[in-house]
Parts: structure tokens; C-alpha cells; sequence
């Protein structure tokens, strides 16, 4: 993929707008998980270091164009102050006087947080009166935001079109590893996909048949499938009316010369809540009154012995119904062992998408994977096999330059 990156860029005085993903976990003010600001800190370092003037823009949740203070990016400051060990300022506009003010103030290796984008329609429709007036602010535009990369922003699309543009560092670490994972992998290549629903991940699961020499399925999903090869999965969550889809899958995996792992074994219950006694029973034999919430042991040890016959691992979704204990075990057992193959320097793993952050740092596994991206809707659409359009805004950009 070709696009600029910060050290081809003339940076010393400049003006940089900064596109990052500061749609950070938050409860009552406060700042509850600092990934995403904490994987920031090279991009800021270096601008900082390289003597730019930084202005950082970002959204927070989905105000849909208006001003809402519940929304506002105010309360931001210190966590970013505490991460990055730099003062920020903050203005509370992104655009027009309130905006060019702050601006103006800045002195070389300075820090401007501007307030959230998308308390102005123009951000979400991607209108060229909107980002003529944000591409006011400055003269270079750096995207370091992979996690909102799948909108066709104005700060994620349209910028790039108007200003000289680059990736930052954590975009260019993003697109790296999820090349390592689908798009230039060394094979075989294992992809777990967990979940609760298939409705929601059919492009997914059709896309990484075509990629995976292993596609192991787990969580809700896996009863969607044994349901669509006429297993009783009892009452366990399953969309029954997915079968058809189910088995055109299974179909086109096996054209596709992909093997599909299904759970042998899974862990029922008849109530699901903290603690609930349960079973370990065969997967084709659920009772009718219980549910299956977890994978059971022999489940978990087929997919490392598998593993362990791979390159590289790509994982989206837990196996289980992880938040309630016991039933994080068989998402716990299989992170435990993909860390342990990937320190040992025989696996690349790479997870991402919704909970699965989440459920690698449960199974206290999150550090030993090759890279854990911390992008959502994101991830899942490239999984999907899709061109991002903040990725294909920087790779237009170099064209054009
Ligand atoms: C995310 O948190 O996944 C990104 O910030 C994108 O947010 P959005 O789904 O509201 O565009």
C-alpha cells in the first residue's frame, strides 16, 4: 500500500491536523481504558520532536451534528496531558473563530486538542464547505486513526484530498500487522471467528474462507452452524433461519479448500449467571433445556494442536460467553496458548474487533500477541475484505502528489 508517512513530510513550523480515534471507554468523565491514547504517543513524540504544531482532531461518540456538552472532548485533556507528558490546549470548536484563535497561539512542538468533530453535520456528510474550513487550520494532514478509517468523513476522507497527506505511526502499524495477518500472510493461516451472531459477520466468514487454511468458529456462532448440519443445539442462542447461509458457507469452504473447525464438546447450562453449575457435554448432545456457553476442553485442544500447524493466527470473537466466570475458560485456554506459541516465535497472532480487546486482556494475554488492534467497525470491515476509505484517501493522496 502506498501512501506518505510522517518522515517523508517537512514538518519544523507546520501546522499538522491530526486526524486520531479519541472514541475512547468513558464512564462519569473519566477515562476508563487508555489504549487508544497511549498508542498515540509515537505520532505525538514525533511531532512534537520534529518542531509541528500539533492539532489534534477527533470525534466521541455519535452527536449526529449537534452540539452536545455530554459529547464534548473537554474532559479528554488531562488523560491525554497524563499519557503523552505534554501540556494540550484545548478549543471548543473545531472550525471558525473560536478554532483559528486557539490555533494562532500555538508555538512550535505544541499540543491543540480542537472539540469534537461531529457536533458539525458537515464532518459526518463529508461536505466540502466543512472541510475546506477544518483544512484552514492547517497546512498538512496526518491520519492516525485506523479504527474510523471505514467512514467517509470529512477529517477521514476529505482532508486528504486538500492538504499535502501521511499516516501516522499507528496507522502504519495497524496496516502492517493486518497485512502479516490476511493480506500477505505466512501460511497456514488460522482465523477464529467467535461471536454471538453470523448475520452480523457473513461477509466476514465468506471473505476469510478465501483467505484461512483454518476458519474456527466459536460462541453463539458455532450453534448456528451445528443447528445448519441438523445438530439439536437445545436452547442454546442460535439464529435458525441463518442455516441456509451456515451451510452455503461450509459449502464454499470446502471448494475453497478451507477446513472449518466446529466445537466437539462445549460447556451447558440451564441458567446463564455467575458461577452456574454446569456440563461438560458432547456438542451433538445438548439437552434440550440447556445451552451451550463456552467451548468445552476437547473443543479448545483440537484448535491449538491446529494451531500449533500454523503461521499465522487471526482472531475476532470470543468462544464463550467471557464476561461471566467460569465461561471465559476455553477463551482463556486458547489466548494462553496463542501467547505462548507467539513468544516462542512460531506463530504471528494478530486479534481485533468488538470485544475481543476486551477478551484477550480477561485471559491477561493481550500483551503477548503480535499486535492487537484496538479498532472495531473497523477491523471487522476489513475483514470483510473491504477498501477503507481513510486508507484509500492516503493512497489517492500520494497518486495525486
Ligand atoms: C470506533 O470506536 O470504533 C470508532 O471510533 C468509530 O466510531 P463510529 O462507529 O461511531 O464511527
Amino acid at each position: 500500500m502506498n501512501f506518505s508517512s510522517l518522515n517523508d513530510m517537512d514538518l519544523k513550523g507546520k501546522r499538522v491536523l491530526l486526524r486520531a480515534d479519541l472514541n475512547v471507554p468513558a464512564q462519569r468523565g473519566k477515562v476508563t481504558d487508555t489504549t487508544r491514547i497511549d498508542r498515540l504517543k509515537p505520532t505525538i513524540d514525533y511531532l512534537r520532536d520534529a518542531g509541528a504544531k500539533t492539532i489534534i482532531l477527533s470525534h466521541f461518540g455519535r452527536p449526529e451534528g449537534e452540539q452536545n456538552p455530554e459529547m464534548s472532548l473537554a474532559f479528554l485533556v488531562s488523560a491525554l496531558e497524563e499519557c503523552w507528558g505534554t501540556s494540550v490546549a484545548f478549543a471548543p470548536d473545531c472550525i471558525g473563530v473560536k478554532a483559528e484563535n486557539a490555533v494562532s497561539k500555538l508555538e512550535d512542538g505544541n499540543v491543540l486538542l480542537l472539540e469534537n468533530l461531529r457536533f458539525h453535520k458537515g464532518e459526518k456528510s463529508n461536505d466540502p464547505n466543512f472541510v475546506k474550513a477544518l483544512a484552514s487550520l492547517g497546512d498538512i494532514y496526518v491520519n492516525d486513526a485506523f479504527s474510523a478509517a471505514h467512514r467517509a468523513h470529512a477529517s477521514t476522507a476529505g482532508l486528504a484530498q486538500i492538504l499535502p497527506a501521511a499516516a501516522g505511526s499507528l496507522m502504519e502499524q495497524e496496516l502492517k500487522a493486518l497485512d502479516a495477518a490476511l493480506g500477505n500472510p505466512q501460511k497456514p493461516v488460522m482465523a477464529i471467528a467467535g461471536g454471538s451472531k453470523i448475520s452480523t459477520k457473513l461477509s466476514v466468514l465468506n471473505n476469510l474462507i478465501k483467505k484461512a487454511d483454518y476458519l474456527v468458529l466459536g460462541g453463539g456462532m458455532a450453534n448456528t452452524f451445528m443447528n445448519a448440519k441438523g445438530i439439536d443445539v437445545g436452547s442454546s442462542l442460535c439464529e435458525h433461519d441463518m442455516a441456509e447461509e451456515a451451510r452455503s458457507i461450509m459449502n464454499n469452504a470446502e471448494k475453497a479448500g478451507c477446513k472449518i473447525i466446529l466445537p466437539v464438546d462445549c460447556v451447558v447450562v440451564s441458567e446463564l449467571k455467575v458461577n452456574a453449575e454446569f456440563d461438560v457435554v458432547n456438542s451433538d448432545k445438548i439437552p434440550s433445556d440447556k445451552m451451550a456457553i463456552d467451548a468445552g476442553p476437547e473443543s479448545v485442544s483440537n484448535v491449538i494442536e491446529a494451531a500449533k500447524a500454523c503461521k499465522t493466527l487471526l482472531w475476532n470473537g470470543p468462544l464463550g460467553v467471557f464476561e461471566i466466570k467460569p465461561f471465559d475458560k476455553g477463551t482463556n485456554t486458547l489466548a494462553e496458548a496463542v501467547a505462548a506459541l507467539t513468544k516462542e516465535g512460531k506463530l504471528t497472532s494478530i486479534a481485533g474487533g468488538g470485544d475481543t480487546v476486551a477478551a484477550m486482556e480477561n485471559a491477561g494475554c493481550a500483551d503477548d500477541f503480535t499486535y492487537i488492534s484496538t479498532a472495531g467497525g473497523a477491523f471487522l470491515e476489513w475483514l470483510e475484505g473491504k477498501d477503507l476509505p481513510g486508507v484509500a484517501a492516503l493512497v489517492k493522496a500520494k497518486k495525486a502528489a
